[in-house]
């Protein structure tokens, strides 16, 4: 494992920590030596981690239009900001015929309003960092399609197109923001999807022979957020094993495939 201390000192802001993805990544930034602030809804998760990593917690649903000014404000209580990892996100399977209005509004208003009203809000603060890096939780399906998944795709795609404009504005300012593309890990996300699957199938769909783990992802954010990755900005990194270029994804049985 990478040594990534050069993050000590650093102040992140982790949206969706309570659980899952963010929850690695928040821990994995605690043990580089960052001060960690979290975010989610579940505030008994959160606060049980900011006393764990001597953390804060900030509780907020993104689906309330307030939700990112007062993420941003508990993020900078003194002035610092340094990195924020957008990961809080979740997904609707939805058919065409049933992409209402309603879960539409729902997904783009969680996966995509709420990380950019945070991006700006949080942006005076991070260019007075000498390390300001912003990583955007998006997903394989910002590029990959799968069935009944529109909603959810169009909102992480806008997302990423969002981070490749915004690197071209902000790397003067002295900003680098990228994507991180997980593709399949064992989270609540997809459980009843691997579980379903069977998990034993699920891997020969990715060329590295497994479902993927919150800290497969964590580490590819410390890495996204740290000065390893110094002169990258604007770009994704799929983390997936290799899921998404294996174009026999839907093969009856991948085992004959
Ligand atoms: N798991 C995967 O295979 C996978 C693949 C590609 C991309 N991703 C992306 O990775 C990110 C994390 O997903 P995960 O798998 O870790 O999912 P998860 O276990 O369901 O965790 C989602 C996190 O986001 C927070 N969140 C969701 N909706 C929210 C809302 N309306 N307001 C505030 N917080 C909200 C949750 O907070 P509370 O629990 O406190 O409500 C939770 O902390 C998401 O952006 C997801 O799209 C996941």
């Amino acid at each position: 494992m990478t040594d990534h201390t050069e993050l000590a000192g650093r102040r992140v802001l982790v949206t969706g920590a309570t659980h899952g993805i963010g929850r690695s990544i928040a821990r994995a930034f605690a043990a580089a030596g960052a001060t960690v602030v979290l975010h989610g809804r579940d505030a008994d998760a959160g606060n049980r981690l900011a006393l764990e990593l001597s953390g804060s917690f900030v509780a907020a649903d993104l689906e309330d239009p307030g939700a990112p000014a007062r993420i941003v404000d508990a993020a900078t209580e003194g002035g610092q900001l340094d990195v924020v990892v957008n990961n809080a996100g979740f997904e609707v399977e939805a058919a065409v015929d049933a992409l209402v209005p309603e879960i539409l509004t729902r997904l783009l208003r969680v996966n995509v309003q709420a990380p950019v009203e945070i991006i700006r809000l949080a942006l005076p603060h991070l260019e007075r960092s000498d390390g300001a890096a912003i990583v955007n939780v998006t997903s394989i399906h910002e590029s990959v399609p799968v069935e009944a998944n529109g909603g959810y795709a169009a909102a992480k795609a806008a997302l990423a197109a969002f981070t490749r404009t915004a690197a071209i504005e902000l790397g003067p300012r002295g900003v680098r923001i990228n994507n991180l593309a997980p593709g399949a890990v064992r989270t609540s996300m997809n459980d009843h999807l691997i579980h379903q699957v069977g998990e034993e199938r699920f891997a020969r769909w990715i060329p590295l022979g497994r479902v993927g783990d919150v800290d497969d992802v964590a580490q590819a954010a410390l890495f996204l957020a740290g000065p390893a990755s110094r002169y990258v900005t604007g770009t994704t990194l799929t983390v997936d094993g290799g899921y998404s270029q294996h174009l026999v994804r839907y093969a009856p049985d991948p085992g004959t495939a």
